[in-house]
């Protein structure tokens, strides 16, 4: 037996597949998929086959000529799902199963219409990263695994599918419509990614548009109007873009991330429409990981600091080229007040071995190991190598470092041997092993200084000048809330927010860093606002914090008991589940 990935079944040895043909059947009455998928190998074979599912009815399992095959579905582990264990003739060139998904898979969510902006039509999307494409497909969960792929969604006449794909065609029939899809390039299962809703686009870029529902659709293509000077820079940073489209999806609120980078089509929260083009570099994050993660894929779990640090460095990257050092030198300021957060969080939890940039996550589930520790200690490691060999050295060695693994997947020792062999002498010099192996953030990490930080570092705990405040731009405003004592006196947080109207602030993340504080120093005018983003929104990088602020203080812990039971059915399974543990470990 040859596995090589914690979270999957799949087997080295058993033939790889190659590609997939889907065909599913979207039903909103009863929530599920009524699916096919005929997966063809790269060579024949015979022998045992191992496949990940979670939650899947599995109907029939033939080879691709019709023959029935044999097969088991073992019992669920609870983060693995369930292997099913096909037996294959001799020279089977492939296998085709049909089945249809549970209404609780973990990568669906099936939205009411009171969940969307128009409240009129239901909708659905798939969230796959890490492990739950096998709550959608049967097949190799692993991002070692590359498959290209032709799909065929039917969907309600009414509604739009769509898919981080190229588009075929539509037709319709009678009360469906038939969407044709076709993904050329191999992707790692993960980017498998689909949406189904009532959705109108406009263009917004040379090679982009932006889909959204009508009602937003506008507003967002205001919102992302940089998208071409992104893509410039990021083809003058990491070479040609490979994935032909660079379109963007704004989600209904509940999708549980900022952004997804499905290729071609990036999934993007609302709640980056603060209407002040603050947030962009979300986009800019999305857009990166089409070299670093799409491109070049972590090959399990264990190495995820692969994919994030190097698309934090690249965003940053981005974000330095279009909007200039100043700006960047922020953002990354911002980074490294929430690594030092996570860091001493897991410490305190008893698990500082997640803390490491490669994780042994046997037994774990990645979305509760998930933490900003491999995107923003990984960048600060590749920070180090940088200054180490300087830009000019650095920048040729990401180019081929990028044209060395293209369309493959990477292991961090893999990465350690070319860059070895790339930047001979550069791993000793910043002392590798402790980054890679070691716990928290080493004493040497650099520290990126500027202008505007000094000045906000200068305002220390004295009460807030006007002619300070009214310049800031939201990251300075979150950067100073974030920096406040805590406690902070409450009378200190009413002043402030009298002055500067925080608690209806429309930018998510100056809104959180100020419930944040206002919640940690026991300030709980703020309560009703905290209540109502729970209630409203279901981006996990603000659920957790926020749970977390509430469930620390005995005074609100039944606010957050009552707001997760009220709240629970309308988040994504996944932000679901990572808050049911959050609320499991506060007893
Ligand atoms: N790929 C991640 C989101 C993700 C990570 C989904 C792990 C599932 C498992 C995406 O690129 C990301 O990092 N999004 C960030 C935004 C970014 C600016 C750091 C987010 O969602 O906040
Ligand atoms: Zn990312």
């Amino acid at each position: 037996m040859a596995r090589h990935d914690p979270h999957s079944y799949a087997d080295t040895e058993h033939p790889q597949v190659q590609s997939l043909r889907w065909k599913a059947r979207v039903d909103f009455a009863t929530r599920t998929l009524e699916a096919e998928a005929a997966l063809t190998f790269a060579v024949p074979g015979g022998g045992p086959l191992h496949l990940d599912t979670r939650d899947l009815t599995i109907h029939t399992v033939t080879a691709l000529d019709g023959k029935p095959l044999a097969f088991q579905l073992s019992p669920a582990d609870p983060i693995l799902g369930a292997r099913l264990a096909i037996q294959l003739p001799p020279r089977t060139a492939g296998v085709r199963v049909r089945y249809a998904t549970s209404p609780g898979a973990s990568a669906l969510q099936w939205l009411a219409p009171e969940q969307t902006a128009g409240g009129e039509q239901p909708f659905l999307f798939s969230q796959c990263q890490a492990i739950h494409a096998r709550s959608v497909v049967p097949l190799q969960d692993s991002p070692r695994v590359r498959i290209t792929y032709e799909a065929e969604l039917t969907v309600p006449a009414r509604l739009r599918g769509l898919m981080a794909a190229a588009f075929v065609s539509r037709r319709q029939d009678g009360a469906v419509a038939v969407e044709s899809w076709a993904m050329p390039q191999p992707v790692p299962p993960y980017l498998l990614a689909f949406a189904v809703g009532d959705l109108a686009s406009r263009e917004a870029g040379a090679r982009s548009r932006v889909w959204a529902e009508p009602s937003v659709v506008d507003a967002a293509v205001w919102e992302f109007a940089g998208i071409d000077a992104f893509l410039a820079a990021g083809e003058s940073l990491f070479g040609p873009y490979d994935w032909d489209r660079f379109d963007l999806l704004v989600m209904p609120p509940s999708f549980p991330y900022g952004g997804m980078e499905n290729p071609r089509l990036t999934f993007l929260t609302p709640t980056l429409l603060a209407g002040d083009r603050s947030q962009v570099r979300v986009v800019a994050h999305e857009l990166a990981h089409s070299w670093t993660g799409n491109l070049v894929t972590n090959a399990s779990a264990e190495h995820f600091w692969l994919n994030e640090g190097w698309t934090r460095y690249a965003e940053l990257r981005i974000v330095e080229a279009t909007a200039g050092v100043e700006t960047a030198a922020l953002h990354a300021a911002l980074c490294r007040r929430e690594l030092d957060k996570a860091v001493a969080r897991f410490v305190s939890e008893g698990r500082p071995e997640l803390t490491r940039l490669r994780t042994h996550l046997e037994g774990v589930d990645p979305d509760d190991a998930f933490s900003e520790v491999p995107y923003d200690k990984g960048y600060l490691f590749l920070r180090a190598m940088e200054d180490s060999v300087g830009r000019p050295r650095f920048d040729a060695f990401v180019r081929a470092y990028i044209r060395a693994f293209r369309f493959g997947a990477i292991t961090t020792e893999e990465f350690l041997a070319f860059t070895a062999k790339e930047l001979p002498g550069t791993l000793e010099a910043i002392d590798a092993p402790t980054w890679i192996d070691g716990a928290g953030v080493p004493a040497t990490a650099p520290v990126q200084r500027s202008a505007l930080l000094e000045a906000l570092d200068a305002l220390g705990t004295a009460p807030l000048p006007r002619a300070t405040a009214e310049r800031f731009s939201p990251t300075e405003w979150q950067l100073y809330l974030d920096g406040l004592p805590r406690p902070t006196p409450v009378d200190t947080l009413r002043t402030l927010d009298d002055t500067w109207a925080l608690t209806a602030s429309g930018n998510h993340e100056v809104l959180v860093s100020w419930l944040l504080v206002a919640l940690e120093s026991g300030h709980d005018a703020v309560l009703p606002r905290a209540e109502r983003l729970l209630a409203e929104v279901g981006r996990m990088k603000y659920l957790k914090p926020l749970y977390r602020a509430l469930l620390g203080r005995p005074a609100t812990r039944d606010v957050a008991r009552k707001a997760f039971a009220r709240n629970a059915p309308s988040y994504h399974p996944i932000a679901r589940a990572v808050v049911q543990s959050m609320m499991d470990a506060a007893g």
